[in-house]
């Protein structure tokens, strides 16, 4: 079933049913090798599916959970190897969403929960969204409006000698970095150690590119712009504008990034534009997936 978090909708299935776990590689048609991140509702669940929690992982724990913040550990047995594409982590998160919480909570079971888009289409939201991508495939999707930070979680790797950041999300760098200090950006491996850093990604199926002031629009196509906070001076230009936030805040922005894509990919558009927005904070995180939907 597909149900809301804080920061997007999930479709669940739990974690330790292997059968259950397949259900969701099949429904988003998604490759087995790319990893689901397993949902807790309660702190002390954590050393039932994986070792070696250290300091660093408690002083995380304790500032950021329940909240947008994914955490890799060494995994322990129980987890079965579908979830983890066979690799020997496992990638951990308490949402902060009541509904979420109280769905696993009832389930009595940990959640294994990707995204409830299909692969590498943009990311639902809204359970209308989750309806209209897979409403054939699932029995139930339980729906709360809109999600409140929009982008999905910040994934941290606690393996290997310093923490590193595998995926900006919604909880910004700067604030993990106040608590465990410098988090290494990107450890580049030649292996993808999490497929959410492969370049294309939540992409609309519409063509993206980013547009500058000198970027000189092509003459009788139907052009879309995803602005940052406002209307450009050659705003007749386009045939539809989503501005992401008129008072130029990166949370409203974030928030309404998924939607205001998903509005421009379905008006069948030649070119979409999408404005660049301040890289800091959840900027960083906007950015990301901008860029991945324009590559
Ligand atoms: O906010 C979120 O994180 C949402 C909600 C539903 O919780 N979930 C989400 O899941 O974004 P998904 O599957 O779309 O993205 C999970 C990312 C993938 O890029 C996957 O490769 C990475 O987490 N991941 C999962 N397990 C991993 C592991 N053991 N090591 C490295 N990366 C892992
Ligand atoms: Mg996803």
């Amino acid at each position: 079933m597909s149900f809301p978090t804080e920061t997007v909708y999930g479709l669940g299935a739990n974690a330790l049913d292997q059968e259950a776990v397949i259900r969701i590689f099949e429904v988003k048609k998604r490759p087995r090798f790319d990893p689901l991140i397993v949902h807790i509702a309660d702190k002390s669940q954590l050393h039932k599916y994986c070792k070696n929690i250290d300091k660093t992982a408690l002083k995380l724990i304790n500032s950021f959970w329940p909240g947008p913040l994914t955490i890799i550990f060494e995994k322990k047995k129980i987890i079965p190897d579908i979830v983890t594409s066979g690799l020997n982590t496992v990638a951990i998160r308490m949402p902060a969403h009541p509904v979420a919480l109280d769905l696993i909570k009832r389930s009595g079971c940990a959640i294994a929960a990707p995204s409830a888009n299909k692969f590498s289409y943009i990311t639902p939201t809204t359970a209308k969204d989750v309806f209209n991508q897979i409403s054939d495939k699932v029995d139930m999707i339980l729906d709360d409006g809109s999600t409140d930070i929009g982008i999905e979680s910040t994934i941290i790797s606690l393996i290997g000698l310093r923490p590193h950041l595998l995926r900006p999300g919604g909880l910004p760098i700067e604030e993990i970095e106040k608590v465990i200090g410098k988090v290494e950006l990107y450890k580049h491996s030649k292996k993808i150690e999490s497929p959410g850093q492969m370049k294309k990604h939540y992409a609309p199926g519409t063509k993206m590119e980013f547009i500058t002031l000198k970027t000189k629009l092509p003459e009788g196509k139907n052009l879309g712009l995803l602005a940052f906070n406002k209307l450009p001076d050659n705003k007749n230009k386009f045939k539809i504008i989503e501005i992401l936030s008129p008072k130029g805040d990166l949370h409203e922005a974030a928030h309404n990034l998924f939607s205001a894509l998903y509005k421009l990919d379905k008006m069948n558009l030649d070119k979409i534009y999408a404005e660049k927005v301040p890289e800091n904070g959840i900027g960083i995180a906007i950015m990301d997936r901008l860029q991945k939907a324009v590559s």
